[in-house]
């Protein structure tokens, strides 16, 4: 069925294309240590372009290689790695995080309803978090799984509408694959990010062309209301 396929098609395409990245060499086996690089990784990508994060990551984790390393250290030094990535209050909740984590003793949590506990991490980082480093079959929504997804259906939407986000964390939540959650979740942020832009998206690349019903009636670029979402 039209599931099966999105699926197939998506992972395929994501084991053949994804990017490099330094958070994705950590193996799904390190479970705690992977869940501690995605998420300082999905917290700096939030409003920073993968080009900039790679080299702060990079630094971060050589000075915190680990959830409890990071315990232990002071919100100055916090605040002056993360030094021209803006939006401060970020790393003030990386900081918080670990020592509650670390402070609680369970080990980092693995699901999202015990993700979304820890102060600061929200239901985008709570579902990169638990599908990416925990295999749990849950939707990452963000700018660019809004737009593949409101294309792949022809949905035309108000983004700014909580109604609409609603909808959309519920579709993606059908369409996640149970057996790879994580590396569904990435292709779609990545699809979005690298083949279905917000402008002149490039169809003839994309893994799931045959099942996108905005370009069979030919709406690819014009389901506007969603691409500046
Ligand atoms: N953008 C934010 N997080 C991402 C991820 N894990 N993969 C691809 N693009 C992303």
């Amino acid at each position: 069925d039209e599931v099966a396929e999105i699926r197939a098609s998506l992972l395929e395409w994501y084991d053949e294309n994804k990017r490099d990245l330094p958070w994705r060499r950590l193996n799904a086996d390190e479970g705690e240590r992977k869940a501690y690089g995605v998420w300082v990784s999905e917290v700096m990508l939030q409003q920073t372009r993968v080009a900039t994060v790679i080299d702060y990551y990079n630094r971060w984790m050589q000075k915190w290689p680990s959830l409890y390393h990071l315990s232990l250290a002071s919100l100055e030094e916090v605040n002056e790695m993360w030094a021209g990535l803006g939006y401060y209050r970020r790393a003030r909740y990386l900081l918080e995080g670990a020592k509650k984590i670390v402070e609680e003793g369970g080990g980092f949590p693995r699901t999202v309803s015990a993700l979304r506990k820890v102060p600061g991490i929200g239901d985008y980082t709570a579902g990169a978090i638990a599908s990416i480093a925990f295999m749990e079959a849950v939707p990452v929504v963000d700018g660019n799984v809004v737009r593949v997804l409101a294309r792949l259906k022809a949905i035309s939407a108000n983004p700014k509408d909580s109604a609409t986000i609603k909808k959309f964390w519920r579709l993606a939540g059908q369409l996640v694959d149970p057996c790879r959650p994580g590396d569904f979740n990435q292709a779609l942020m990545e699809l979005g990010a690298t083949i279905c832009t917000p402008t002149n998206p490039s169809c003839s690349k994309c893994p799931v062309s045959l099942q996108c019903h905005a370009l069979s009636l030919s709406q690819q670029g014009g389901v506007t209301q969603v691409t500046d979402f």
